[in-house]
């Protein structure tokens, strides 16, 4: 498992990415926990600088938007989806296993 910061240093809204073998963004969405893949499946952008709405990620490049839950996305340009990691917390820190991919949707 990979940690990541403390869970005060994630508020809501708010989203971090990691450098784990591949970038993995962790987003807090109204206090619940998400880790994807970084990397957008469309082009290549960074998800952890796209806006949060719920538990939706809009890319900040062409605004594909991707459900934290899956990884799916929600309509074009994005067709593929994203891989989803586990969080857990232990204490206060915040972990991502990347040993364990989520099935992809
Ligand atoms: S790079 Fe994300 S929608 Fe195009």
């Amino acid at each position: 498992m990979i940690p990541v910061c403390t869970l005060a240093e994630l508020p809501p809204g708010e989203s971090v990415r990691v450098l784990a073998p591949r970038p993995v963004a962790v987003f807090n969405a109204d206090g619940e926990l998400y880790a994807i893949d970084d990397t957008c499946s469309h082009q290549d952008a960074a998800l952890s600088d796209g806006w949060l709405e719920g538990c939706l990620i809009e890319c900040p490049l062409h605004a594909a938007m991707f459900d934290l839950r899956t990884g799916m996305p929600t309509g074009p340009p994005a067709r593929r989806p994203v891989r989803t990691y586990p969080v857990v917390l232990v204490g206060d820190m915040i972990h991502v296993d990347t040993s364990v991919r989520e099935p992809v949707a």
